[in-house]
């Protein structure tokens, strides 16, 4: 999209706003990875279809089958890496490294905000990170962040030429393709048009070959993100609230987020609270939140890798 698609007086007021703002905090979802390539979570997806969140996102499916939790992270891991940061993932670091007392809180475990060289202290991984790696064992306190080996173990490995296939619009988990699937593809045992809703049979793994805790050496590792009835991680809550209540707030950026998960969605109401006025930035002029816009908001309709640079040009010039 043309930044002239931002209408010429919002861009303006903004940038004005803009230029005087101190505090600043940004709240991120998947619709910032879209413009890098990578599904959303509510829009369309793929193979994994077949599957509910409740079979590979929780504590409980990872207990019953850490094979499978692993091969759907796995791949997760791989989109993420073939994936690059976009101009508003580069524009948002730029803002951070330019203004100390600008957060991001994103609800993206995807590694592109430090991948763009997002200054560490200021970007809060609210879900956790497909990077992040911990182990299970109750006795080990075992974590490691920021590793993107890929594949994590031998067993895991994904083809380069793993099929992209046709979305689906009932998706629950927004990712998309199996190493199991593409080779079966591959080898012309299914048909990419006999794939529908049916569950597609994936390869069982020992748990020998899965990634294992080099330190206890008896502990599976799991990914460290947020699973389906965890809390978020309580040291980075703590530290949005103390910054969040540290003074009053002068803007909310809420970007390529259907603001429809609590917590993170309650950060809008709360920085509201502080003082703040809120740009919303997403393609869909439906997703505003349960609060929806009140006056002295802005809206900008549109792809977030176009606009959200377009925005921040006035104070940190063109990325
Ligand atoms: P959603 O999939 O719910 O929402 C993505 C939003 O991005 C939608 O509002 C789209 O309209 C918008 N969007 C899509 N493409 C865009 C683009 N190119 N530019 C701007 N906006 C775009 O994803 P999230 O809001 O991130 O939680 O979902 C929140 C949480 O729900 C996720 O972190 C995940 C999931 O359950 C956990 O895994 C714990």
């Amino acid at each position: 999209m043309a930044s002239s698609a931002i209408p010429a007086a919002d861009l303006r007021s903004f940038a004005e706003y803009l230029k005087g703002c101190k505090r600043i905090i940004a709240l991120l979802g998947a619709g910032i990875s879209a413009s890098s390539g990578l599904p959303t979570f509510r829009g369309a997806g793929g193979l994994w279809r077949s599957y509910e969140a409740t079979d590979l996102a929780t504590p409980e499916a990872f207990d019953a089958n850490p094979d499978l939790v692993w091969q759907f992270y796995s791949y997760r891991r791989h989109m993420a890496l073939k994936a690059q940061p976009n101009r508003a993932h580069y524009a948002l670091a730029e803002l951070a490294r330019r203004n100390t007392d600008f957060i991001t809180l994103t609800q993206n475990v995807d590694g592109l905000s430090p991948r763009a060289n997002h200054p560490s202290k200021q970007l809060h991984h609210l879900h956790g990170s497909l990077f992040t790696v911990k182990c299970t064992s109750f006795y080990c306190t075992y974590s490691r962040e920021n590793d993107f080996t890929d594949p994590l173990v031998p067993a895991l490995a994904i083809p380069d030429n793993t099929p992209e296939l046709n979305p689906s619009t009932d998706d629950k988990t927004g990712e998309v393709a199996s190493r199991s699937l593409s080779q079966a593809l591959k080898g012309g045992e299914i048909k990419e048009a006999d794939i529908s809703d049916e569950r597609v049979p994936l390869p069982a793994l020992s748990t020998d070959v899965l990634p294992h805790c080099p330190k206890c050496k008896e502990g599976l590792l799991r990914p460290g993100v947020v699973w389906f009835g965890e809390s978020l991680p309580s040291k980075t809550l703590n530290q949005v609230d103390k910054w969040m209540n540290a003074a009053f707030v002068d803007l909310i950026l809420v970007i390529g987020t259907s603001s429809k998960v609590y917590p993170a969605a309650g950060y809008v109401d709360k920085a509201r609270a502080r003082g703040a006025r809120v740009a919303v930035v997403n393609m869909d002029r439906n997703d505003v939140g349960s609060s929806g816009l009140q006056p002295g908001d802005w809206f900008f309709q549109g792809d977030a890798g176009t606009i959200v640079p377009e925005l921040l040009k006035g104070v940190i010039g063109e990325v």
